[in-house]
């Protein structure tokens, strides 16, 4: 990966800054190049050592970087001129004079030198100390020259960063998924096979609860209050499943928990979700009583969420999402939240199954859940694996979670009891599955319906509606939208515990409160 990475790099970043630097240092190099030029060549050592004493011509080599140009190189100690050398002369020093004159002020070691450009221009020589500048014309020349070569530099040096900084981003563009998969609500990428976004910021702030599946964290991300739920590594199928759950198409509801997103850590696994201080509809009963007003907001959503979950939606014609129905399967008040308005939203889709129509459910093994909140027909291990059988399930479970919610109303006046759990009282805190069977299969033992919680017309109407939900023939039970339809009637009952009509098909409206 890394030398694949490399490559690309290569190919892309260094290459092409390579050839531009090439390309501008040809053009640069235009800028100096010179025809061939004839020179006069001699050599006084040459004429003394070899005999060669000849002034001769020669054609000088043409350098795409250096001029070509003639020199002489004479001596002047006696009074007398006697030339040292002369020939061709390749420097960048500029030599743009036509007569090779040396302008030095002062000899060097009794030694002149002069360059000049033309054919044979070096065939006469002369020492013609000036303190200025040569001529005027070769001085912006040269100038032009390097200011050329300095644009040229400059350029290529920004090229190549820009060049750098384009890879450098690319490269790391390439290397982010690789880290993480994640996905999120709040930026939706809700089909993609392999959802992966940046992490999100969050600090962990305060553990919420524990649960079957990992912790829930109070966390904060930004401004936003979030929850965070931790799966560890064993539990990855869990996190999976609820996210699978959440992405689904219209699964969004206010009252199903909202979905922020799920990432993928180096030792756990999160789901990012709304954080509701007031926790859940357990927490929230064990340290509240709650007034008749509350109680019907809270069931009335929690009915109205779990009905959504049930309900298939859409899918009728191409390009119509469908949300298939979807089985909770671990219905129970620690997995309804309330909100800060108390209405709820339901939580914890580790376990739900989904419905897409024409398939078959897939799961095997339907004994799943919390013992306490089991259906007959899960402890009897005999439910028959179709999608109703699943949704009626979880109807059992919420008319356990309204006899919760009526235990600690305080609407019949009287007083409220503690809290306690479905079957507490009767079963204690931790049943086996071997007494839930004897008593709810065998016995067909439900909650204890208070006699007080009958002398208020909309309580004795919940009561109703709750044994409706836990009927032993689960093919008898309400489906969750008649609960909702129940529910959503009840406010209509008065807040006062006079029990007004016996018949609860006829709820008497009360003026002094709005519907
Ligand atoms: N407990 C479990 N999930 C929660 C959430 N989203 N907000 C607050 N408490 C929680």
């Amino acid at each position: 990966m890394g030398s694949l990475r490399s490559r690309v790099f290569l190919i892309y970043v260094v290459a092409p800054a390579t050839v531009l630097l090439m390309l501008l240092g040809s053009s640069s190099g235009a800028v100096v190049k010179t025809q061939p030029v004839e020179c006069e060549s001699y050599s006084l050592q040459k004429c003394k050592t070899e005999g060669q004493c000849n002034v001769t011509m020669v054609k000088c080599e043409s350098d795409s970087d250096k001029p070509s140009n003639c020199f002489v190189l004479w001596s002047n100690s006696t009074g007398s001129t006697v030339i040292e050398m002369k020939g061709c002369f390749s420097n960048n020093v500029a030599c743009d004079q036509n007569e090779c004159i040396d302008h030095s002020v002062e000899q060097r070691n009794n030694l002149n030198f002069c360059c000049c450009k033309g054919f044979q221009c070096n065939s006469q020589h002369k020492w013609i100390p000036t303190t200025t500048v040569p001529t005027e014309i070769e001085v912006p020349q040269k100038n032009t020259l390097d200011s050329a070569a300095i644009i040229g530099i400059v350029l290529a040096i920004g090229i190549v960063i820009l060049l750098i900084v384009i890879g450098a981003v690319y490269i790391l563009k390439q290397r982010k998924p690789s880290r993480f998969d994640s996905l999120s609500s709040h930026e939706p990428e809700p089909n993609s096979s392999s959802p992966c976004l940046d992490k999100r910021q969050i600090d962990l702030i305060q553990e919420k609860a524990r649960g079957r599946f990992g912790t829930v964290w109070q966390g904060q991300m930004k401004a936003e209050e979030v929850a965070v739920k931790i799966f560890p590594m064993q539990d990855k199928e869990s996190w999976q499943k609820e996210q699978d759950i959440y992405k689904l198409p219209r699964l969004k509801h206010p009252n199903i928990l909202e979905f922020i997103g799920a990432e993928k850590h180096m030792q756990d696994f999160w789901i990012i979700t709304a954080y509701h201080s007031n926790g859940s509809l357990c927490d929230y009963l064990k340290s509240h009583t709650i007034t008749w007003m509350e109680l019907c907001k809270i069931a009335e959503s929690m009915a109205r969420g779990l009905m959504h979950l049930h309900e298939e939606i859409g899918g009728g014609t191409k390009g119509d999402d469908l949300k298939p129905a979807i089985a909770h399967r671990d219905f129970k008040s620690k997995n309804v939240l309330l909100k800060d308005d108390l209405t709820a939203c339901i939580a914890d889709f580790g376990l739900a199954m989904i419905f897409e129509p024409g398939k078959p459910c897939g799961d095997t093994h339907g004994q799943v859940g919390t013992r306490r909140y089991m259906a007959p027909e899960v402890l009897e291990g005999a439910i028959n694996f179709t999608r109703d059988a699943f949704l009626r399930i979880d109807v059992y479970a919420c008319g356990l979670v309204l006899w919760e919610m009526v235990s600690r109303c305080d609407a019949h006046g009287g007083s409220v009891a503690e809290y306690t759990l479905p079957f507490e009282s009767e079963l204690g805190p931790h049943p086996t599955l071997e007494q839930m069977q004897e008593n709810v299969v065998m016995k067909k033992l439900r909650p204890r319906i208070n006699e007080k919680w009958r002398t208020h017309a909309g309580l004795s109407a919940i009561c109703d509606t709750m044994e409706e939900c836990w009927d032993h023939d689960a093919e008898a039970r309400l489906s969750s939208s008649c609960v909702m339809e129940r529910v959503s009637q009840h406010n209509r009952y008065p807040t006062t515990p006079l029990l007004i009509e016996t018949n609860t098909d006829t709820p008497v409206k009360d003026s002094s409160y709005s519907i």
